[in-house]
C-alpha cells in the first residue's frame, strides 16, 4: 500500500513513525507548504518524493492512500482533491470546521467507492480499549452510568500554538476525542447539555467544559475536560473512566490502572501502554494509539470492512461537538435531531 502524507507538522511525525512500523505499507510522498518541515519529515525515509503543493502531489499520483495531517481549515479542500483523484483517505480530527462541510466531504468520497477514515485515535488507546472490551463482554451487566474525564494542567500550547488562538478550544480539540470515547462505550447520544469556562486568560477559547449526555442505550454520561486543572499526579494525556452497570463497575484510574468490581470482589490490572521505540512519555499513550488506528485502517482495506471511525461515523462525534457549543451558548439541552 502506497501512502502520501500531507501536513508534516507537530503530530504528523507520529503518523510517519507509525507507518514505518506497519508491514506492507510504504510512504512514497510527503507534502507541506513549509519546506523546513518537509525536510525534517523526509529525513525519516531513504527515498520519498516531496511536494510543497497538494495539487501537484495529486496530479503526479502514484499512491493508494492520502493521509491528511494538516489542521482543520485545509481539510475540506484536501479531502475533495483526494476524492477527485480517487484515493482512499485518512483525515485528522477535527474532520471539518462545520457539519455542513463534513457531510459534503463524506459524500464526495462516498461517490468514489473509496474508504474515508477520520484519524480519531483516542478510542484506540490500549487502556481505553481494555475498558471497551470488558464492557462489551458484559462483565458488569447493563451499564447505566459513565464518566469520561480528561483534566490536566499540561502546557499544550507550546507544541500546538494555534490552540491558543481559536475562538473554540477544548471541546473542538480534546473534547471531541472524549466524546468519541463515550460513543465507543455507550453508543450514540440523543441529548446533550454543556457548560464551558475560560480560566487561562492567555488563550481565546474555552479551556474547561462539562457535558451531560443521554445515550440512546439509556446510559447517562458525564464527559468533562479541562486544561486548567493543576493536580498531582498530572495525568496528561490520560482519559479516566468510570462505568456503573447493574452487576458491577469498571474504573480506569490514573496510572493506567483498570479495576473491575463484581459484588465485593475487586480485580485490578495494569493496562499501561508500551513506550514504542520512537515514542516518549507522556505522549506514548497517544503515540501507541496512532499505530493501532493506522494498523486498523490497513486491516480494514485488506478485509473490506469499514473502519470504526469512518467518515459517516465521525459525523456523529462532530454533531456532539456542535451541540455542546450550542448548549453552552444558549443554556439549554440540545436534542441531536436539531443538528
Ligand atoms: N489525534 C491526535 O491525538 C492529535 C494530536 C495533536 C494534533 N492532532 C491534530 O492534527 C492536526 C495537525 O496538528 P499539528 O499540531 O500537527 O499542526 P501543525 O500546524 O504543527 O502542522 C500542520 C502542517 O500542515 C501544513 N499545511 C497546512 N495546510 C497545508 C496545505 N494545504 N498543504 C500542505 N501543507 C499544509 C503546515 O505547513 C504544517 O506544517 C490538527 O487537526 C490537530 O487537531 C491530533
Amino acid at each position: 500500500m502506497k501512502i502520501a502524507l500531507i501536513g508534516c507538522g507537530f503530530f504528523a511525525m507520529n503518523q510517519l513513525h507509525a507507518w514505518k512500523d506497519i508491514d506492507n505499507v510504504e510512504v512514497v510522498a510527503l507534502c507541506d507548504r513549509d519546506e523546513g518541515r518537509l525536510a525534517v519529515a523526509s529525513a525519516l525515509f531513504d527515498e520519498v518524493r516531496c511536494y510543497t503543493d497538494a495539487a501537484t502531489l495529486f496530479a503526479e499520483g502514484g499512491f493508494d492512500v492520502v493521509d491528511i495531517a494538516t489542521t482543520v481549515s485545509s481539510h475540506r479542500a484536501l479531502v475533495e482533491l483526494a476524492a477527485e483523484h480517487r484515493v482512499h483517505v485518512i483525515c485528522q480530527k477535527p474532520f471539518a470546521e462545520t457539519l455542513e462541510d463534513a457531510r459534503a466531504m463524506v459524500a464526495a468520497v462516498e461517490t468514489t467507492g473509496k474508504v474515508l477514515m477520520v484519524h480519531e485515535n483516542f478510542r484506540w488507546q490500549s487502556a481505553v480499549r481494555a475498558v471497551v472490551d470488558e464492557l462489551r463482554s458484559g462483565v458488569i451487566g447493563t451499564a447505566f452510568f459513565g464518566r469520561v474525564s480528561f483534566r490536566s494542567g499540561y502546557d499544550v500550547f507550546s507544541g500546538q500554538p494555534y490552540l491558543a488562538e481559536g475562538e473554540r478550544f477544548i471541546i473542538e480539540d480534546l473534547g471531541i476525542h472524549i466524546l468519541d470515547i463515550a460513543r465507543a462505550l455507550f453508543g450514540d447520544a440523543s441529548r446533550i447539555t454543556a457548560t464551558t469556562r475560560r480560566i487561562n486568560p492567555a488563550i481565546k477559547g474555552e479551556d474547561v467544559a462539562t457535558m451531560l449526555l443521554e445515550h440512546e442505550s439509556g446510559v447517562t454520561t458525564v464527559v468533562d475536560c479541562s486544561y486548567a486543572t493543576r493536580r498531582s499526579p498530572e495525568t496528561f494525556p490520560e482519559s479516566l473512566l468510570e462505568i456503573d452497570g447493574d452487576k458491577g463497575t469498571i474504573r480506569l484510574d490514573a496510572g493506567y490502572r483498570m479495576s473491575i468490581q463484581i459484588g465485593e470482589q475487586v480485580t485490578t490490572r495494569d493496562v499501561a501502554p508500551p513506550v514504542l521505540e520512537w515514542a516518549e512519555r507522556p505522549w506514548h499513550n497517544i503515540q501507541e494509539s496512532v499505530r493501532i488506528i493506522q494498523q486498523h485502517f490497513v486491516d480494514c482495506l485488506a478485509t473490506g470492512v469499514a473502519p470504526e471511525t469512518r467518515g459517516q461515523d465521525n459525523l456523529r462525534t462532530l454533531a456532539l461537538v456542535e451541540a455542546a457549543y450550542l448548549s453552552a451558548r444558549e443554556g439549554r439541552t440540545i436534542p441531536l435531531t436539531e443538528l
